[in-house]
């Protein structure tokens, strides 16, 4: 298991995240960002950040320390938003908390070098747990002294939402040519070349086994806890050796990815009135769905 601290004080919501995780203070004098079992995600996205997050570090990505934090609602009653005090009063019990990065900045491209072998090794891990959420708009990383940090592997092994077909999903193509490292052009070949090997059955039960039992607990179609963590080994295990049938690519070049954005600014201009144009580019963040391949069939 994780090591286990007790949340003594909520501090505040991250209200940029879609779960609103919070900023929680620990018995071990922490600061940990943590996500909560009552958000509208759910546990398997706890599961999700266990086994990814704890793989991702064995193959020497930078992932914060995670802990499970016995987490009282007591401790957040002066928390005023009523939708959120909902959600923490949903999440008694353990929930996930990653060592907060202070000042740690959301990634974009071009923020911090990235080389090609490290976001080759990126890519390569998103491929082989099916990542849906690491894109330009939605990278899920962060910049922290200059380098590269997974902050959020929530939304990879989506074969967990439904087991029944798991199996066929085994060497599904993982497309994502909106990922946030598509610009730096990723080796993803050296990097299952280097990662692949490692990944073996003892390594992914290693990481399998931090997962707690409650939050496996109830999988329907499995007998047991021992099961179902037997499931997302055999999974994994079979699908890394899949590789040929998975392995991204057709990645936008830096190149491309600026001209997207330059005709996405000119479609902006384009629908303004004249004394609208010199005003800058006030345009929210793209929905997460964002492909920019479909801007660049456009014209
Ligand atoms: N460990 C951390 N250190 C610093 N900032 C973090 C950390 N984890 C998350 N954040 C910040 O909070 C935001 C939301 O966190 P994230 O884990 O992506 O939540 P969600 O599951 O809601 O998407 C991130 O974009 C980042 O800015
Ligand atoms: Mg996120």
């Amino acid at each position: 298991m994780l090591d286990l601290v007790t949340a003594v004080r909520y501090v505040d919501p991250l209200r940029a995240g879609g779960s609103v995780p919070g900023v929680v203070e620990t018995d071990d004098l922490g600061t940990y960002v943590v996500k909560f079992t009552g958000a509208a995600q759910g546990r398997k996205a706890l599961i999700a950040e266990v086994i990814v997050g704890e793989l991702a570090r064995r193959l020497g990505l930078r992932v914060p320390e995670l802990r499970l934090v016995d987490f009282d609602p007591a401790v957040a009653v002066d928390e005023p938003d009523a939708e959120i005090q909902d959600m923490l009063k949903a999440s008694a019990g353990l929930n996930l908390g990653m060592d907060l990065l202070p000042g740690a900045r959301d990634f974009r491209p071009g923020m911090i070098a990235v080389d090609s072998v490290e976001a080759g090794r990126v890519v390569w891990l998103d491929a082989l747990t099916g990542n849906v959420d690491r894109t330009v708009h939605n990278p899920n990383l962060v910049a922290w002294h200059g380098r590269l940090w997974l902050i959020d592997n929530g939304a990879a092994l989506i074969f967990h939402h439904r087991w029944a077909g798991a199996e066929a999903a085994v060497g599904k193509a993982y497309d994502l040519s909106a990922h946030a490292l598509g610009g730096s052009a990723p080796d993803v070949r050296l990097a299952d070349e280097e990662l692949g090997p490692l990944v073996t059955v003892p390594l992914l039960e290693e990481v399998v086994a931090l997962v707690p039992d409650e939050w496996l607990a109830g999988e329907p179609g499995f007998d047991s806890v021992d099961a179902v963590r037997h499931a997302y080994v055999t999974h994994l295990a079979a699908r890394v050796v899949l590789s040929e049938e998975w392995l991204p690519e057709g990645f936008a070049t830096p190149e491309q990815l600026r001209e997207a954005e330059r005709r996405r600014a000119a479609r902006t201009r384009a629908g303004r009135p004249a004394w609208l144009q010199e005003v800058p580019d006030l345009h929210g963040k793209p929905s997460v769905e964002t492909v920019w391949e479909h801007h660049f069939d456009e014209g």
